[in-house]
């Protein structure tokens, strides 16, 4: 049987939106900007899209495209000797990342549930009833219940394929994303607090980037890998579908463009909230968002509907994300064991449900696995891949970069040097800067 396509070039970039745009932009990203001092990190956030996640994604791109194949299968086709086993890692990564972003993920289908049938005004009216009500979603049946719920929805969409279930999922949900949070946005405008809430997101403060560098130079860098789905093989897979060649360069701008505008329109929705309830964000970690936002859901005006459409919104994004997680480690089975896809992909979902029950039991877990995926997983894999195209097949990469661009002259060749030195340099520093931390 050939291997599946997608159906249209728009097709495959909703796809790669869609992986792109989830919990890293919209829970990830504002605790990690509130706690490492705002716009100071925004800048240097921004700084690191351009400059190593542009080109890391072309990065993935023309591996998957050139060899057609899973990130396992890709890698051994075009690598020799240790190359040959790379692959691995990013199968490996898409099992811890998606323990755990499913987890959290059903932590926002829950919450979207409660305004739904209760409001967020009982876990609001103090700060510890707010505490408590996070804990009884985060911890125990409740969260096993709607991790279980979240993947069942994984596994439907991927074992439906690439163009009747991923395909068509993404058409429906990447509008639905941005619809959303262009309306919250709006309305996150309209509250007195949005002045002052943008204000500490926008003016960047030279001062803390000299003093806490050490810390947001890594941050900085786990989440731009993060929030474009790079160093697990995700783009690799997603371009293996592809089946033609077309302008990669523009898609992967297109891609990172959308994505880091979704980023920072979330801090526009996220800060106005919090401040309008009076809060000050960055002093919490993972789990600071939902106990800020469901008080801040009871303090302004319609809250409990807004607080609907946030979190459902949320739960979309998620989804469509997790789905390319899940895509990765199916194709490995697919392509490399011929499995049939619907037991392929329901077999692993399961494992991956698995794997995310001791989340459901103590939060410790949720930090150790994202820890690990993000400081340390996700940045070893764009490392070593950005050491593979830049420095041993760059002639094959440039070469498959130029399909559907044509000769690509100096920029070609910036590009190569754009991953064989800044991606490798970032990542090094930041690996070692995470370390001692
Ligand atoms: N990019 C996704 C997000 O921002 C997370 C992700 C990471 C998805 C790695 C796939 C692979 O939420
Ligand atoms: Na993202």
């Amino acid at each position: 049987m050939a291997r599946e396509t997608w159906a249209t070039r728009f097709g495959f970039i909703l796809a790669a939106v869609g992986s792109a745009v989830g919990l890293g932009n919209i829970w990830r990203f504002p605790f990690i900007t509130g706690q490492e001092g705002g716009s100071a990190f925004l800048l240097v956030y921004l700084l690191f899209i351009a400059l190593i996640g542009f080109p890391a994604i072309l990065v993935e791109f023309v591996i998957g495209r050139r060899t057609e194949r899973n990130p396992v299968g890709a890698l051994r086709d075009l690598g020799s000797g240790i190359w040959q086993y790379v692959g691995w890692l990013f199968v490996i990564t898409g099992f811890v990342i998606l323990a755990y972003y499913s987890v959290v993920a059903g932590w926002f289908l829950r919450y979207m549930l409660i305004g739904i049938t209760d409001g967020y005004a009982a876990g609001a009216a103090d700060p510890e009833a707010a505490e408590l009500l996070f804990g009884s979603v985060s911890t125990g049946l409740d969260s096993l219940l709607f991790h279980a719920i979240f993947m069942a929805f994984v596994i439907a969409i991927v074992a439906a394929g690439i163009r009747s279930g991923i395909e068509v999922a993404v058409k429906v949900m990447v509008p639905a994303i941005i619809v959303l949070l262009l309306g919250l946005a709006a309305y996150g405008f309209t509250l007195d607090a949005s002045t002052e809430a943008y204000a500490y997101y926008l003016s960047p403060d030279f001062g803390v980037i000299a003093e806490n560098w050490t810390s947001i130079l890594p941050a900085a860098a786990g989440q731009a890998f993060f929030t474009l789905s790079l160093g697990m093989g995700v783009m690799i897979t997603y371009a293996s579908y592809l089946g033609e060649d077309r302008n990669l360069a523009e898609d992967a701008g297109i891609i990172a463009g959308l994505d880091t505008l979704i980023a920072v329109i979330v801090g526009f929705v996220v800060f106005p909230f919090l401040f309008a309830a009076g809060l000050s964000p960055g002093d919490g970690g993972a789990g600071e968002i939902f106990v800020s936002l469901t008080a801040a859901f009871t303090e302004i005006p319609a809250g409990r509907v807004i607080g609907i459409v946030f979190f459902a919104m949320v739960g979309i994004a998620a989804l469509s994300s997790a789905i390319s997680i899940l895509e990765v480690v199916t194709s490995y089975l697919v392509d490399e064991w011929n499995l049939k896809r619907v037991p392929a992909a329901a077999g692993l979902g399961v494992a991956i449900f698995l794997l995310g029950v001791p989340v459901t039991v103590d939060l410790i877990f949720l930090d150790l696995l994202d820890l690990f995926a993000d400081g340390v997983l996700l940045v070893l894999g764009a490392l070593l891949l950005a050491i593979f195209v830049g420095w041993v097949i760059p002639e094959v990469a440039r070469d498959e970069l130029e399909q559907g661009i044509g000769d690509l002259g100096g920029l070609g060749t910036a590009w190569i040097w754009a991953v064989r030195v800044p991606i490798v340099v970032v990542v090094f520093v930041s690996l070692y800067l995470g370390v001692l931390d």
